[in-house]
């Protein structure tokens, strides 16, 4: 066992696996953050946000301190978990769950990459369900909401499979340009309905002992 159990954390499904994010899997994916492969055009994230720093090494570096500064902060109203996308055995992106106001409202929302090289076979859309299995049937959590830019047709179209209701929209900068964001929310009652019977939840009571969930 890890000496840090939420690091033990996993969920895995028939086609790829989401791991806590150890140093040893940030340091494989690092690989593909170094070599451009979690950027995508039109500009996905909104700032501030390290994948659109041109140097390559400064740029791990960046991303690799934003997930260390995120790890450490665990709060009530705050926390972060950090999970890498393993697909036979390789690494491929990330897929993150945050708790906003979690003990308030049971609030989660979800932040996801995946390496250029392995987009449109199915895999984003497999490993938001992942996340949203953890963050309902694992934590109990009461409802996810998501973002996208308007013209993020992967992201926005993962939601809208999923269940999620469109939840207005926001203003964001990309790279310095404003851009309108969607916002989308998925209720716990929305999730049940679609709830999968393919997907294992590991060594989750660490969430349970070392989050603030209530
Ligand atoms: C968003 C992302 C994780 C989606 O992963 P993916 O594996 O490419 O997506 P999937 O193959 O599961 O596709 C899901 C849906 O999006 C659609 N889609 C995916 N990429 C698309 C594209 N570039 N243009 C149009 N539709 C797209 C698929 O057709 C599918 O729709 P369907 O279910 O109606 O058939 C991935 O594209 C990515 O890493 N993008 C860059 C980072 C990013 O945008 N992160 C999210 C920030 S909010």
């Amino acid at each position: 066992m890890m000496s840090y159990p939420l690091l033990d954390v996993r969920v895995s499904t028939p086609t790829l696996e989401l791991r806590g994010a150890t140093d040893e899997l940030l340091d494989q994916l690092a690989d593909v953050v170094r070599a451009g492969k979690a950027h995508a055009d039109p500009a996905p994230y909104d700032d501030p946000i390290s994948f659109y720093e041109p140097d390559p090494d400064l740029r791990v570096a960046k991303w690799l301190r934003a997930i260390w500064r995120g790890r450490g902060k665990v709060e009530a109203d705050a926390w972060r978990l950090y999970l890498v996308v393993v697909v036979d055995g390789q690494p491929v992106g990330m897929q993150n769950l945050y708790g906003v106001n979690f003990s308030t409202f049971g609030t989660v929302t979800t932040f996801s990459w995946l390496s250029a090289d392995h987009r449109g076979q199915g895999l984003g859309h497999e490993m938001r369900a992942a996340i949203l299995h953890l963050a309902f049937d694992g934590l109990g959590a009461n409802e996810a909401s998501s973002d996208a830019f308007v013209d993020n047709h992967g992201s926005n179209a993962i939601s809208r499979d999923l269940g999620y209701e469109p939840n207005g929209s926001d203003w964001a900068t990309r790279q310095g340009e404003p851009a309108l964001l969607n916002r989308w929310r998925l209720t716990r009652g929305n999730w049940e309905q679609r709830r999968r019977n393919n997907i294992r939840l590991h060594n989750i009571e660490a969430c349970r002992t070392s989050l603030p969930l209530s």
